[in-house]
């Protein structure tokens, strides 16, 4: 085979990461047929007698729920042998949610083929890193590359979308499950051939792909297209560009895979919004900014880190990443958890009013529907230890009494719907970037992406300031102040727009260890950091990685650890230095005049104090006010159409002051600013503008 530009098929999208506006018909941008918040969850009725089903959707109408997502994982019993459908469960389940007023997201089932699919193509089955073809018996385990898998997750979906098109229950499509967890790369034949027509696509050339690679390191030069493998493993180090497209072709791959089930569903029902659950900051394996264009109605699931003390305020970075996402427009959240999961190392279970706390979080960041995994507990496999709407032990516990509360307090919130949320601040995410930094053989183990943007996000938490995230190759024109805490590999149209955005007088904060390569994975010429230096003002002559446990300190008093650099200035000004360690007497903080803008610089990990010291002094500089401060209380405003609704969570074991006063949703009377809060409680405060 050769394949040059004109002969490479297959590949529909491709990484384009920065996002764009959609444009999807009004109806599809949200399920309709309520002005209310969307509540509900996952709803498996397939594991429970009819008898369970009725009593069920009583306790839906109960608790408030208008919206449950069914037939997820159903394919076996929609379908139980190759080509013979059988509706019969879920043309009774839809016949009796919509004669009770409740809609439905219908799931497509293609997360988990049925048992003879693995029979027939056991091809299908994906192969991992190591070589080992992976069994039946889980789910989300098809190789994405897979025709026999594509074809048949297309033939099922387009039987239902044409069997449900105008049934009154139906009101928004849910597509697979998580793509890309648990399998995103695979390793199998079919994911070799469609890479080889992928790098087609990106590179037009055999000579491309070996530039863009730089295979004239260790005699990597390709002289055929079959010699192209998928980076599997090897002795030691595989090439990082290969990697890092193999990356990109995985994210592609999959996301194919969700544009071939909503483009069939699009034939029988255009009018209907279709979605898939994102997994926002936890899924290491799709870029979500490419992903995002292709979905009518942003969609999350979130479960917190529950052993972290600090849960909530990765909640909030979710939800600001989710809401960024969208775009500002309104999102859902598609399952968080009533209480404990069943799969991380330590299932810790919430705390009363914890359940609450965590979905006015992410509804104080633009979520507009708040549902849960899952409506009742099952019984039987792998997830019957996790909690649920209605627990096992049923109706008399606290949790359902919780969830009740919730769906009523929701169901009177509805003016909330379709308020946005505004920030001036943007943080860079580029999840690219995060691959190319994740491979191996980096300065030092201790440069981690993702430690550093929780650092930065949380300082401005702490403040009550709102962040968006934004790709560096977007427009950041809105935003007074930009953080990159971690942004590793810069393309050269990020480095263009990042240094347009300061020259017209934006400001920029960088942390070490970005702008180091460019989108292959290859360092610029004339010295780190290549693509940020003319707009930092300064080169870093040599990267000073430091010791396990060892610190520096700075001219302010304080210390730092991790990292220093040997920086040489050119237009920079010092603001801090290194007072001990391998730069002592070196800047380590670093200010830039940029055309009409400025651009700090950060070589080295400051504690948390030095750290919010300096975003202080750039949100300053900026004239972005703090937002009202009580330790551990978040305050998020949304705004509405002549209407503002402060949300106030207040996370500790004592009580706080409201910062405003007004109507409050929650406990339905009129506070004022200055009145406890009680420990644990939540506030949604609707105020009329002047
Ligand atoms: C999600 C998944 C659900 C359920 C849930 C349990 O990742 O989409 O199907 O498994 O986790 O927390």
């Amino acid at each position: 085979m050769s394949l040059d530009q004109s002969e490479a098929t297959g590949a529909a999208v491709t990484t384009t990461a920065v996002p764009a506006t959609s444009t999807a018909p009004a109806t599809r941008s949200w399920p309709g047929g309520t002005q209310k918040l969307r509540y509900g969850g996952d709803y498996n009725p397939e594991q429970w007698p009819r008898d369970t089903w009725l009593e069920d959707i009583a306790l839906m109408q109960q608790t408030g729920i208008n919206l449950v997502s069914i037939g997820i994982f159903s394919w076996a019993l929609l379908e139980p042998r190759d080509g013979e459908f059988d509706f019969t469960f879920l043309d009774d389940i839809m016949d009796l949610l919509a004669s009770a007023g409740i809609d439905v997201d219908l799931g497509t089932p293609t997360a988990a083929p049925p048992a003879w699919f693995w029979k027939k193509y056991p091809q299908a089955r994906p192969v991992t890193r190591e070589g080992v073809q992976l069994g039946h018996g889980s789910r989300g385990m098809a190789s994405p590359s897979s025709p026999d898998y594509r074809r048949h997750a297309a033939r099922i979906t387009g039987e239902l979308a044409r069997r449900y098109a105008g049934h009154p229950a139906l009101r928004l499509w849910h597509v697979h499950n998580e793509y890309g967890a648990p399998i995103s790369e695979c390793y199998s034949d079919a994911s070799v051939v469609a890479f080889r027509e992928w790098l087609g696509h990106r590179y037009g050339s055999l000579d491309a792909v070996n530039d863009a690679w730089g295979t004239t390191f260790w005699g990597q030069r390709y002289g055929s297209w079959e010699e192209i493998d998928a980076p599997r493993l090897s002795a030691t180090v595989v090439n990082p560009a290969q990697r890092l497209d193999f990356k990109r072709f995985t994210s592609d791959s999959l996301l194919e895979c969700y544009v071939l089930e909503r483009d069939t569903i699009r034939e029988y029902t255009p009018d209907l919004p279709v979605t898939t659950n994102f997994m926002a900051t936890s899924c290491p394996s799709l870029d979500y900014w490419s992903w995002a264009r292709e979905v009518d109605v942003v969609a999350n699931d979130h479960y917190l880190t529950a052993e972290r003390t600090d849960n909530h305020v990765l909640l909030a970075l979710d939800a600001d990443f989710t809401r960024s996402l969208a775009g500002g427009k309104p999102w859902m959240l598609m399952e968080h958890s009533t209480s404990a999961v069943n799969w991380q190392p330590r299932n810790i279970a919430k705390r009363p009013g914890e359940m609450t706390r965590n979905s006015l979080g992410h509804v104080a960041r633009g979520a507009d529907a708040v549902m849960f995994f899952q409506f009742r507990a099952s019984r039987s496999g792998a997830e019957k230890f996790h909690s649920a709407m209605v627990p096992h032990q049923g109706t008399d516990s606290r949790i359902f009494r919780e969830v009740t509360e919730l769906g009523h307090l929701l169901g009177r919130s509805s003016a909330v719907r379709g308020s946005t949320v505004d920030a001036r601040v943007a943080i860079l995410w580029d999840q690219q970037s995060f691959w190319a930094q994740d491979l191996e053989w980096r300065p030092s183990e201790d440069l981690d992406h993702r430690e550093r943007i929780e650092a930065w996000y949380t300082a401005l938490w702490q403040r009550n300031v709102t962040v968006d995230f934004a790709h560096p190759e977007q427009d950041l024109g809105h935003y007074d102040l930009v953080l990159a805490p971690a942004l590793y590999a810069v393309s050269a149209a990020a480095r263009e727009n990042l240094e347009a955005y300061v020259a017209e007088g934006g400001n920029f904060v960088v942390s070490f260890f970005s702008g180091i390569v460019d989108d292959h994975d290859a360092v610029p010429a004339g010295g780190h950091p290549g693509q940020l230096r003319a707009v930092l003002g300064l080169t870093v002559a040599e990267w000073l990685p430091l010791r396990r446990h060892e610190t520096v300190t700075l001219d302010d008093g304080s210390s730092a650890d991790i990292w220093a650099e040997d920086i040489e200035l050119h237009g920079a000004r010092t603001r801090t230095s290194y007072t001990s360690g391998p730069a002592e007497g070196q800047a380590a903080i670093t200010v830039n005049t940029f055309g009409k803008g400025t651009a700090w610089y950060v070589s080295t990990r400051p504690t948390s104090g030095t750290l919010d010291a300096l975003l202080g002094e750039a949100l300053a500089a900026t004239g972005i006010p703090d937002g009202p401060s009580t330790p551990g209380v978040e305050t998020v405003t949304r705004t509405g159409d002549g209407v503002t609704f402060t949300f106030v969570l207040n996370h500790t074991d004592v009580d706080a002051p409201l910062p405003v006063g007004g109507s409050d949703l929650v406990s339905g009377r009129t506070v004022s600013a200055g009145e406890l809060l009680a420990a644990g409680a939540c506030a949604v405060i609707e105020k009329q503008e002047k």
